[in-house]
């Protein structure tokens, strides 16, 4: 019989698959990585080769109660710990999490597909470093003093909710992760956390490394399907926040079965952000700041994807000449190699969308698809998932292409020449997560910040969720927002007002 490896969880070296087979069919509950009781598992695949990388533990009803009922005991101790504490503690995760950074940004890249060096490793850095920035803030958890009487004291006190069900997509895990587990549990709360099914590992094991610091049940992984595992922790009655990244058709479902229990819910959903561009910019900083909004070297799996670029029609064309010519420099191929700038598409499901959005832009007349880079030649990436990324030119706003998320390497370019035309274009859509602005003209930059229909909006640069920049849409792509100490304040505690009478 083979002996399970034993796995020295700090400092470890181990190999992604290494460490696949050590998580492999477990969650992890009470402070243990354990089986599920539902004894059920689910393959995870390789997106570039699209080989099974390992089984996921899927979570059914018993296990998804037993994660609850764990964190539901912890929170006793757990929010009455000195504020200041639980923050020192979120801190020493960050300080462990940094030095576990290469390890989880290898495992992330063997089961999202993501390239290592533009995109996993810059990811596991801002990972750590949001849960240092919430680790900082243990004493910002403050009240409010009221004015009512001199022989009166009316105040207001934080405090947590209790059990945050957190539900994460896969795009982008540990930020998703920390986005919603560092402000909850440094304001209080015990968290149960779910992953998704196409990228449980890497989560998991940076559940696993924080659990070396934290109290038992303080934080809970489980894993599994939407309906099999999401919706029944969703469901759970001694979960009293939710709190959801992912698919607008998913939101709602979660909104509406937490209208069922009236507890709160914070949502992060799609976008089709708009990024104009007006005639008076640098043409090369652009096209670097087009490349990066519209996060091609993520495949375009992100909800901030700049996907509708609407450029001045006297620098159209060699806007899309360089755009071009960047988006050729990029190569695409195996994921791990340190050469690779684009990886793959993470699922056959998410590849078919992708593929069927292209052929429909591709099919209306007077448009073109530009498509750069290459697919990778290697024969053992011979199955994986992969796209060239596509400039569409000759769509109009109003086409399917510009109103809906694909999710993928597809982004539109518009000519515009009126600047208020171009703003109700830019805000002709479902979605209102974030826009950018590239104008040295301060007068239409102000115009633009403000009449943009957006939660986040930039003027001549683009950055990825930054630790303490408020991070959230409106209209479709969501309720509230991440990433701050307002998103901490707002989202997961709730206020107490108390009055000392002393008359
Ligand atoms: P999804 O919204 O279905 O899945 C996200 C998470 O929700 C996963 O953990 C999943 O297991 C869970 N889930 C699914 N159904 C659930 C339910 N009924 N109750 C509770 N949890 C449930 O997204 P999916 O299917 O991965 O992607 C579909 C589309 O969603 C993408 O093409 C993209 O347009 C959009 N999307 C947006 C993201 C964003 O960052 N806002 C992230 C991922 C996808
Ligand atoms: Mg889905």
């Amino acid at each position: 019989m083979p002996s399970t490896p034993s796995i020295s969880v700090i400092g470890s070296t181990l190999t992604p698959l290494a460490l696949v087979k050590h998580l492999e069919n477990k969650i992890l509950i009470d402070g243990k990585l354990i089986a599920p009781k539902s004894k059920q598992t689910f393959s995870v695949h390789n997106p570039a080769t699209m080989e099974v990388i390992g089984q996921a533990a899927e979570a059914h009803e018993e296990d998804v109660d037993a994660a609850v009922e764990s964190a539901h005991r912890a929170q006793k101790k757990w929010r009455h710990m000195d504020a200041a504490k639980r923050g020192h503690l979120v801190s020493q995760c960050a300080d462990l999490l940094e030095e576990h950074a290469d390890e989880l940004a290898r495992l992330m890249t063997l089961e999202t597909g993501k390239a290592l060096r533009t995109e996993s490793q810059v990811e596991a850095k801002i990972f750590a470093n949001t849960f240092r920035f919430y680790g900082g803030l243990g004493l910002e958890i403050k009240g409010e003093t009221i004015p009512f009487s001199d022989s009166m004291l009316a105040l207001t006190i934080r405090e947590p909710l209790g059990v945050i069900g957190a539900i994460i997509a896969w795009n982008v895990p540990l930020l998703l992760m920390s986005l919603k587990v560092a402000p909850a549990l440094v304001a209080g709360n015990t968290v149960v956390i779910k992953s998704a099914e196409e990228a449980p590992f890497a989560v998991l094991r940076a559940a696993e490394i924080m659990n070396t610091i934290l109290p038992p049940g303080v934080l809970n992984m489980i894993s599994g399907d939407g309906p099999t595992t999401g919706a029944v922790l969703v469901r759970h009655p001694k979960v009293a926040k939710l709190t959801f990244t992912g698919s607008v058709e998913t939101g709602k479902e979660i909104y509406k079965n937490s209208g069922d229990k009236l507890v709160p819910v914070t949502l992060e959903l799609g976008g089709k952000s708009p990024m104009i561009v007006c005639e008076d910019v640098d043409l090369e900083q652009v096209v670097s700041g087009a490349l990066a909004s519209m996060r091609f070297t993520r495949q375009g799996q992100s909800c901030t994807a700049a996907s509708r670029i609407f450029v001045h029609e006297k620098i159209f064309d060699p806007f899309l000449v360089q755009f071009k010519e960047k988006l050729n420099a990029l190569k695409m191929g195996d994921p791990m190699d340190a050469e690779t700038d684009i990886g793959a598409i993470i699922s056959p499901g998410q590849h078919e969308k992708i593929l069927k959005y292209i052929e429909i832009g591709k099919a209306e007349p007077g448009s073109e698809a530009h498509e750069c880079s290459e697919l990778p030649q290697d024969p053992k990436l011979s199955k994986g998932l992969f796209v060239r990324p596509v400039l569409f030119t000759g769509l109009p706003n109003s086409h399917q292409v510009c109103q809906e998320e694909i999710f993928g390497p597809v982004t539109a370019l518009i000519p515009w020449t009126d600047f208020d035309e171009v703003l109700d274009q830019a805000n002709d859509s479902d979605y209102g997560l974030a826009a950018t602005l590239w104008t040295n003209n301060l007068q239409l930059a102000l115009k633009g910040v403000h009449q943009l229909e957006a939660g986040f909006v930039q003027v001549n640069q683009n950055v990825v969720v930054q630790p303490g920049l408020s991070y959230g849409g409106i209209k479709s792509s969501g309720i509230g927002k991440e990433a701050s100490l307002e998103a901490m304040l707002e989202h997961f505690t709730h206020k107490k007002t108390i009055i000392f009478n002393m008359k």
